[in-house]
């Protein structure tokens, strides 16, 4: 089942210098591959519609304020159910609960500096790349 999925690195992956290597344990994935790609700082605006449903949540303001505070490579990665896969790469949004060997197991801090978003559904992916590429078919 070959799927597309919405990736982000977070500014705390960016300014950890963890680019290469989150896109390389993507890449390393077998029939993964990467089909679009922008570095771009956010602003309210964009994050707004990309966490529609976390308005009013108590975690909304502080995760906007830090997706905004530095770049962030937005992607989207095409592949055998990559939109689950990306997420189990990632691991649980909390790093303290995600295994060794995840992103978030290997490099991740405090939930709100977790690194990685991928998109939690087809609807999401569709609707996410979207708001981040939409020139994409
Ligand atoms: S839920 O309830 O399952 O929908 O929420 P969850 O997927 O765990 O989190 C949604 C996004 O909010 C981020 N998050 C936070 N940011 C800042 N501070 C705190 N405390 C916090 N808790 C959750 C979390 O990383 C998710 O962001 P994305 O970009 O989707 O990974």
């Amino acid at each position: 089942m070959t799927q597309r999925t919405l990736v982000l690195l977070k500014p705390d992956a960016v300014r950890r210098h963890l680019i290469g290597e989150i896109i390389g344990r993507i890449e390393r994935k077998a029939g993964w591959s990467v089909t679009a790609l922008e570095m771009r700082t956010l602003d309210r605006a964009i994050l707004e519609q990309h966490y529609a449903e976390h308005i009013g949540r108590p975690f909304y303001e502080p995760l906007v304020e830090f997706m905004s505070s530095g770049p962030v490579v937005a992607m989207v990665v095409e592949g055998e159910r990559v939109i689950e896969g990306v997420r189990q790469l990632a691991g649980p949004t909390d790093p303290i609960a995600a295994a060794p060997g995840s992103i978030r197991g290997d490099y991740g801090t405090i939930v709100r500096e977790n690194l990685i978003h991928a998109s939690d559904s087809e609807e999401s992916a569709i609707r996410e790349m979207k708001i981040f590429f939409p020139g994409l078919s």
